[in-house]
């Protein structure tokens, strides 16, 4: 593997004092760790049951929620508020994250939750998830916050201050397409174009539009994934509850996310750094007129005439 990283485009963050390497693979920049997951991933070559359900996102963009609403959604049968298992775990132990642990996901095909997230970009997805029947939820959210929430998650994983890490290389780095999983934007437009070409199976949810709306948008999500919610559930305040439940006050507040960890790709990840703010425009603490004006640029370029707004 490190053979094969050697050959492989690199850039090693100004910010990062040395501590943050990308690898671009396949179009893509992704860190080393992860690069080792999604080739491993692709010579095991996933085999995607029918009933599968992908959570699929760029990283910074909600996947933690999605992945919270979603389990909530399936499980409800046998859990609830009471006793949910997102009250001793991180969604992201819980579930499957493909490129993550490929070798669990594999000996997970059987699991009882059909529940498969990964970060791939669409291209990168195995064969079997694309020809395949099974939904994709694709969660995606304003560039701008997704930009501070990045700088913020790598900074925090390489351990470094505000003060030692400058946002404004990040910044810079990022609309480069320089990010975990990025260009950001081909991922989302990777999807959407996936999502034209096969319509009825991708889901598109905008982080902002579930926190506008969670009611409509998590009936939208249990209905899409196959759990549609009765009227007795509904009247009965079972949405409600799974939304209270998924919220980020509630998560954020529970002792295994603010004091626990998990093990992804040999390395120790503390829970607590899947839960900062949740704040839409938190980006306008970091942003100068001029990178507000850059980006905004970059965005038109990019995704105009999609259909998409990332604003
Ligand atoms: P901020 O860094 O802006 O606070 P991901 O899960 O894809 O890694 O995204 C993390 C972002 O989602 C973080 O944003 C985090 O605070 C926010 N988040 C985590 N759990 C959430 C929840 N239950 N509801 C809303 N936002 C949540």
């Amino acid at each position: 593997m490190e053979e094969i990283v050697k050959t492989l485009p690199q850039h090693t963050s100004s910010w990062s004092k040395g501590r943050l390497t990308y690898c671009m693979y396949e179009g893509f920049w992704m860190t080393k760790r992860f690069h080792e997951g999604v080739t491993n991933l692709a010579q095991q070559s996933y085999k995607a049951q029918p009933n599968d359900v992908f959570l699929c996102s760029s990283p910074k963009t909600g996947t933690t929620w999605l992945k919270a609403l979603a389990l909530a959604i399936v499980t409800r049968n046998k859990f609830d508020e009471s006793n949910s298992p997102l009250l001793r775990t991180t969604p992201h132990d819980f579930l499957r994250h493909l490129e993550v642990d490929p070798k669990q996901s594999e000996e997970n095909q059987n699991s009882s939750f059909p529940l498969v997230a990964t970060h791939l970009p669409y291209a990168l997805l195995p064969k079997s998830v694309v020809t395949s029947t099974c939904k994709i939820v694709y969660i995606y959210r304003n560039i701008k916050d997704v930009v501070a929430s990045h700088y913020h998650f790598e900074r925090e994983k390489i351990k470094l201050s505000v003060e030692d890490a400058p946002f404004e290389e990040a910044f810079h780095e990022f609309c480069q397409g320089i990010s975990n999983f990025g260009p950001y934007w081909d991922h989302i437009l990777g999807y959407w174009k996936a999502s034209l070409e096969r319509p009825g199976t991708i889901l598109f949810l905008k982080y902002e539009d579930l926190k506008r709306d969670p009611m409509s948008h998590v009936k939208t999500l249990a209905e899409f994934i196959g759990y549609p919610f009765s009227r007795e559930e509904e009247n009965a305040g079972v949405v409600e509850n799974i939304i209270n439940l998924c919220s980020f006050k509630n998560l954020s507040n529970l002792e295994v996310n603010k004091t626990g960890s998990f093990l992804a790709l040999n390395t120790v990840v503390e829970n607590r750094t899947f839960f900062r703010k949740a704040t839409d425009g938190d980006w306008e603490n970091y942003f100068t007129d001029e990178m507000k004006e850059k980006i905004d640029k970059l965005i038109y370029q990019k995704m105009s005439g999609t259909g998409l707004i990332l604003t």
